[in-house]
Formats: structure tokens, sequence, C-alpha cells
């Protein structure tokens, strides 16, 4: 358990220390340590991570543009929309909490700073979406709020405009 107090920020890949990030998902450690940077580079993903006093990182996550076909929508929700064949979306392709800082309400925490970062952009985009890769993880974000494609049940949504 830690009782640290966070900032999220930007990843500072030399300044944060990566190497010892563990929560329980060796693919998103792995990603963490060994693929994060060259992503950035490339303007794929951005990655912000909530950091401690220490510089060590106690959990991540990272946005990227993306679209939802408008045809893949719950009804209810693509009847509110104009008839375009998609709209943008910004997709949080990873989320993971260290598990010396997990149950303490971070990984919610890094939920809303990615949901108010979507919503605060310039650039218009219509929700934040995520494909949830384990039933663990569609519970985590269906808590809070996200609903599912009818025909792709772990990839949820959140419309930003109920953010504000
Ligand atoms: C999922 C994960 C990010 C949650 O982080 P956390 O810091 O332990 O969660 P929090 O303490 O912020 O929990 C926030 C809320 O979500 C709820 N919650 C947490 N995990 C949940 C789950 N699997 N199902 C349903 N609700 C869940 C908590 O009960 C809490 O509810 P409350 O705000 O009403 O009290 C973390 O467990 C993790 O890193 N898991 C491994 C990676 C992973 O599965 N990532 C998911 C994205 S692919």
């Amino acid at each position: 358990m830690s009782s640290a107090p966070y900032r999220v920020v930007p990843l500072d890949a030399a300044a944060h220390d990566r190497s010892v990030f563990a929560s329980g998902s060796a693919p998103l450690d792995r990603y963490l340590r060994e693929q994060v940077t060259q992503d950035i580079r490339r303007r794929v993903a951005a990655c912000f991570v909530a950091r401690t006093d220490e510089q060590r990182i106690a959990g991540y996550y990272t946005l990227a543009s993306a679209s939802l076909l408008l045809a893949d929508l719950p009804s209810a929700a693509a009847k509110k929309l104009p008839r375009y064949p998609t709209v943008l979306a910004v997709r949080m392709g990873r989320l993971a909490v260290d598990h010396a800082h997990k149950g303490q309400g971070l990984g919610g925490a890094l939920l809303a700073d990615a949901l108010h970062r979507a919503a605060r952009a310039e650039i218009a985009t219509y929700a934040l979406m995520v494909d949830a890769k384990e039933e663990a993880a569609v519970a985590f974000y269906r808590h809070h709020g996200f609903v599912a494609l009818p025909d792709s049940l772990q990839t949820l949504f959140l419309p930003l405009a109920s953010v504000r």
C-alpha cells in the first residue's frame, strides 16, 4: 500500500522510472517499459502517468485518435447524431495501476483525467472509447458508465457531452 500523492503528467521517459512498474498484467507492464516511447515518437499514442513524489509511476494510460462507425452504435445514441458514416473518438488504449496503488481510487481518477483531457480538446470528438481485454476490465468501465457496442461487447464508449 502507498499513501503517496500523485500528479498526472505526460510521460517523461528520461525522468520517470518505468522499470519497476507492475500492474499484474504482463502485456501492460511490458508496453510501458518497451514500446510506449516509440509510439509517442511516431505520434500513434500519447501517454499520461500518475507520478509519485519519488518519480515512480503509480499508474498510466494512453490516448489516441479513433473513430466509431455510426452503424455500430446503439440506435438510441446513433439517432441523435448527424448521418455521417463515422464519428470521431479518443481511444484509451491502455490503463493500468501498479499493484501497490490499487484499490485506492487511482484507476478511477486516471479514467476521469482521460475523460476531461478528451473533453477539453479543441478538436471535437464524440466519445472516449476502450477495447477492454477481459471481463474484469469490461466491468470496471461499465461501473463508470461506459456503454458497450451491441455487436462487440468488449468495445465500450462514453459520450463526452455527458462529461461536462
Ligand atoms: C482496472 C484497474 C485500472 C483499476 O484500478 P484501481 O486503482 O484499483 O481502481 P479504483 O480503486 O480507482 O476503483 C475505482 C472504482 O472502480 C471499481 N472497480 C475497480 N475494479 C473494478 C472491476 N474490475 N469491476 C467493477 N468495478 C471495479 C471500484 O470498486 C471503485 O468503485 P467506487 O468508485 O464506486 O468506489 C486496475 O485494477 C488495473 O490496473 N488492472 C490491471 C490492468 C487492467 O485490467 N486494465 C483495464 C484496462 S485494459
